[in-house]
């Protein structure tokens, strides 16, 4: 996922804003992103993601990242506010493990 590209769609903020956030604020607890522009306070989806930028952010991790592009994102948001349910990849990054990165 690019900086620019949106983790909470329900108030449209960027990966950027979130990781800048941590950086500059360093929540103790993932759950005060909410006062980052209200990022994770409506459906609840990007909750997990929040939640593992910030435990990445925490970490040190220098550009945290998340393990999906945003096409895929969007299209899992979908299903989740249609069924209610998440696919594997959401644990995975609620557990911070955030798969492939660019090793250069
Ligand atoms: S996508 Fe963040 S609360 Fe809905």
């Amino acid at each position: 996922m690019n900086d620019d590209d949106h983790v909470c769609l329900c108030f449209h903020v960027s990966k950027r804003k979130i990781v800048n956030y941590c950086k500059r604020e360093r929540p103790p607890v993932a759950s005060l992103i909410s006062d980052c522009l209200s990022a994770g306070t409506g459906c609840g989806w990007c909750v997990p993601f929040l939640k593992s930028l910030h435990k990445q952010a925490v970490a040190g991790d220098t550009n945290p990242d998340l393990p999906l592009s945003p096409a895929e994102y969007a299209k899992r948001r979908t299903t989740f506010r249609t069924t209610g349910r998440r696919e594997a990849v959401d644990s995975a990054a609620e557990d911070g493990h955030t798969g492939t990165k660019n090793a250069d």
